[in-house]
């Protein structure tokens, strides 16, 4: 049996500590968040659980097992540091750190003490993803050419990163999960309009053979879009996330051109053929994903979304970072 202690009960603690609460081989112990007010809410959903306002007590308590840290960004490393160094396993929010170099000293601090680290990548453990995923390893999709999100609502404003550290890492670990190659170069745009944060931002990661990726994340929307395009070779995809059935719309479309020489003479080919909605798995993704943690932990197994995961989103985050401040520049990883 694990034992959680949850650090952090505001917008999204409530619903790690829902399902952590209704996963196999797990329970909560204790409940941490600085705000009375979150506590309080925390008593009235789960009355017999302990509550506190101090996270060293859960990370000091000999009868927790592992910590979550489910708390804004600029807080994930301290939390994270002191309940490796304290012998907990972690559960961690996206993105994983502020810093690359912060995510290589957790990296090295769990290999050290032997313990797990899970970054909550919660995308890749919906059935979406996990279809899409299968659709490209089977080799349905062919050779991909591009993947192209558009994640734009309006708010949540976060109070200490812009909206690419707050929406992007959804489809950068998205990628890194079902796109073999890693990109290489990134160029990211933005701009502030309210709280000296950018709240509006474009992305675009080259990847080598031909794959191209655009990411538009927003909190200035007046609609909410969860739309990805995924084009393949052979087929080309819809991904809406809004949709409640059918969420994923393969497109038996394309384009041949059979003739090289010279612009007039090409013969362009286009496909155009039928459109299915493929059977995706029910169940909510951060049920999947618990299930998996407690899993790894027993079993002593490596996550897939573990500390290296998380560290690869966080390069990429950085990357960005610095593109936006020249306003575009190209930035290798
Ligand atoms: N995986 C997802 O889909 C998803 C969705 C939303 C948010 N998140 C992530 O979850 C994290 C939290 O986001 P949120 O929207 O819930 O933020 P939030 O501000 O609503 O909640 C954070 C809570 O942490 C508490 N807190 C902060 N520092 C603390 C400390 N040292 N000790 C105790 N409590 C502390 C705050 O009081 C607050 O209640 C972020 O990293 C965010 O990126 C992930």
């Amino acid at each position: 049996m694990i034992r959680m202690g949850i650090i952090g009960y505001g917008y999204w603690g409530p619903n790690i500590v829902r399902n952590f609460g209704t996963t196999d081989g797990c329970r909560i112990a204790a409940i941490c968040d600085q705000r009375e007010e979150a506590l309080k809410r925390a008593k009235k959903a789960f009355s017999g659980v302990n509550v506190t306002t101090d996270w060293h007590s859960l990370i000091e308590a000999p009868d927790i097992d592992a910590i979550g840290v489910i708390t804004p960004v600029s807080t994930h490393f301290e939390l994270a540091k002191a309940a490796l160094e304290n012998g907990k396993h972690i559960f961690v929010e996206k993105p994983f750190t502020a810093t690359c170099a912060q995510a290589e000293e957790l990296i090295e601090l769990a290999e050290r003490k032997k313990l797990t680290i899970m970054v909550d990548h919660t995308f890749i453990f919906t059935g979406a993803v996990r279809k899409i995923k299968e659709l490209i390893d089977n080799g349905t999709l062919g050779d991909i050419y591009y993947y192209d999100s558009m994640r734009v609502n309006l708010g949540l404003f976060q109070h200490d990163v812009n909206v690419i550290w707050d929406l992007a890492p959804h489809d950068l670990s998205i990628m890194d999960h079902v796109i073999k190659e890693s990109p290489e170069a990134i160029v990211a745009t933005g701009q502030t309009h309210l709280n000296g944060f950018e709240d509006v931002a474009f992305i675009t990661l080259y990847f080598p053979d031909k794959i191209i990726a655009h990411l538009n994340v927003n909190w200035l929307s007046p609609v909410k879009v969860r739309t990805t395009l995924i084009g393949g070779e052979k087929k080309m995809l819809v991904w809406n996330d809004l949709e409640a059935d059918e969420k994923i719309k393969i497109y038996d479309k394309g384009v041949q051109i059979t003739n090289r020489q010279g612009l007039y003479n090409l013969l362009v080919n286009y496909r155009s053929g039928d459109m299915w909605a493929p059977q995706i798995e029910q169940g909510e993704a951060l049920q999947r994903e618990l299930a998996y943690f407690v899993d790894c932990i027993t079993k002593d197994k490596t996550p897939m979304n573990d500390g290296e995961a998380g560290l690869r989103v966080v390069k990429m985050l950085e990357a960005a970072t610095e593109s936006l401040r020249q306003r575009g520049a190209l930035v290798y990883l």
